[in-house]
């Protein structure tokens, strides 16, 4: 048996892990009614930890019958259990992305794609090869593109403002996330002037709904509980009402993305797998991430009060100046702007859920006590609990957009999870932390920057959106005075 990497080095008493998995059957739909419906997904996990006194605890995770096989979890609460997901001796990462099911491969052209590969996998090692290649020799394109198209998005804001008195921001960022990408993979290819039109971004909507519909509620009133429990959660839903419209964004970028498609070849990966896992990783992982992600990060922002944006804006427009233009050497000087962004991560890191199986018997720590988890088992960590352990950050459930800056600020990076690994760590092939961890960090500043200098200070309304994120509209937007 081994100890997890996540462990202090004094020795904690050992623990059973506390929780019940309740009745087969009845339990996990017990477990899955008062995650959706009768609790709601941060109280289910918090009367959980003060009934067991633990941050370790057992649980069934939705969706339980008929979709998945095993729903029973051991969930990870805390931020010094949590890392143990990322210790790839200690868990296995096949087919878990979407946690205790895995969806239908006629999703992804009946390939398994790079997501649900264990890095033991060889294909694993040759997809995310191509990826991070892929992405190293974009790098001089991420700035001058994502600008680009963040001025596209915020002059159609700023029309709906002056007909409106408030404007949208959601309806325009999912065009200007897929747009981004679909031009770093298809040469600048605008998707507009493609046969796809303007409808990538609804495609993947519909693509995306029907795979993760038995992870989603639509926050329907209580009276419909059971029926939309039993429409989502029950089976799965069929491929083949999105299958036309998939087909053709796969063939947007077969068509648009040849030299792309070449060099995955040069890695050993067959034309048609490569493309599929493009789509996937252009349509879940990238647009999936950023369109939950930017409108989250506006909305802390906004709530952060003209004081914040006053502080942005001058930090902003001075190192801009000085440096003659937004450059990845500007950005790095932006320490509010770097800090403001790690704590919107921190604060709602937009993909909330991690799985691995144990490999092997193993030991986890939490802050106050070591619990036995057993080869096979399915581990789970709800990340929102883990990046607001109050025992590491100081009035976690506050915005404090300074909370990274200096020294000590810094020092707490290592807690940030979002990217399926450590701020302070790096995406490699032997792990699963998301290959695109430094471009989305990047494009988070890029949009403050653009955002700031653009407006001086603005107000927001905003509210959930069903399954993941957060709409939100701008009640106001003052223009620049200076630059
Ligand atoms: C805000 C945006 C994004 C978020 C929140 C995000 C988050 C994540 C997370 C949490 C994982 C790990 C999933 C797991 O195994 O549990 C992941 C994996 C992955 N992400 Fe991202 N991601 C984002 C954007 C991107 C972008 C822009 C790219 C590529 C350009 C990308 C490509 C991938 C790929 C290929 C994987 C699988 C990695 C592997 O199998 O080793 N993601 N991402």
């Amino acid at each position: 048996m081994s100890s997890s990497s996540s462990s202090s080095d004094h020795q904690l008493p050992k623990r059973p892990i506390p929780g019940n998995y309740g009745l087969p059957f009845f339990g996990p739909i017990k477990d899955r009614l008062d995650y959706f419906y009768n609790q709601g997904q941060a109280k289910f996990f918090s009367t959980r930890i003060q009934e067991y006194n633990s941050t370790v605890i057992r649980t069934n995770m939705p969706p339980g019958p008929f979709i998945s096989d095993n729903p029973k979890v051991v969930a990870l609460l805390d931020a010094v259990s949590f890392p143990v997901l990322f210790d790839m001796s200690k868990v296995e990462k096949r087919n878990v992305l979407d946690g205790t099911f895995m969806p239908s491969l006629s999703f992804f052209g009946g390939y398994r794609m790079c997501a649900f590969l264990d890095p033991s996998e060889k294909k694993h090692t040759s997809l995310k090869s191509f990826f991070l290649s892929f992405l190293a020799s974009k790098h001089s394109e991420f700035i001058p593109l994502f600008r680009s198209c963040l001025q596209d998005m915020f002059i159609k804001v700023d029309d709906e403002m002056s007909s409106h008195k408030k404007a949208h921001l959601n309806p325009y960022c999912d065009p200007l996330c897929f747009n981004f990408m679909f031009r770093l993979f298809c040469n600048n290819k605008d998707p507009s002037d493609t046969k796809l039109g303007s409808k990538g971004p609804g495609t993947i909507d519909a693509w995306l709904a029907l795979q993760l519909a038995p992870l989603a509620s639509l926050g329907l009133p209580k009276f419909f509980k059971h029926i939309e429990d039993f429409l989502l959660h029950t089976f799965r839903l069929p491929s083949f009402l999105v299958k036309p419209s998939y087909n053709k964004l796969y063939d947007a970028f077969y068509d648009h993305a040849g030299p792309v498609l070449d060099k995955a070849e040069s890695f050993g990966i067959k034309r048609d797998e490569a493309c599929h896992n493009i789509v996937f990783l252009v349509g879940f992982n990238a647009y999936g991430g950023m369109k939950a992600w930017f409108p989250t990060l506006i909305e802390w922002v906004a709530l952060g009060g003209e004081k914040l944006h006053r502080q942005l804006a001058d930090e902003i427009r001075a190192v801009v100046k000085e440096s003659g233009g937004v450059t990845f050497q500007a950005l790095e000087k932006m320490a509010l702007t770097k800090s403001v962004v790690y704590e919107s991560l921190r604060m709602e890191p937009p993909v909330p859920y991690q799985y691995g199986k144990a490999k092997e018997d193993l030991v986890v720590q939490s802050h106050d006590a070591a619990y036995e988890i057993k080869k096979g088992e399915m581990i789970f960590g709800y990340q929102p609990f883990a990046t607001n352990d109050p025992k590491v950050f100081d009035d976690p459930e506050k915005f404090r957009g300074n909370r990274f800056v200096g020294e000590e600020g810094e020092k707490l990076l290592k807690y940030v999870y979002w990217s399926n690994g450590l701020e302070t760590e790096d995406p490699t092939v032997e792990n699963k932390q998301c290959p695109g961890k430094n471009l989305v960090v990047l494009l988070g500043r890029v949009l403050l920057v653009e955002f700031f200098l653009r407006y001086d200070t603005f107000t927001a309304e905003s509210k959930p959106l069903p399954g993941l994120g957060t709409s939100v509209t701008f009640t106001s937007l003052t223009k620049a005075t200076t630059t």
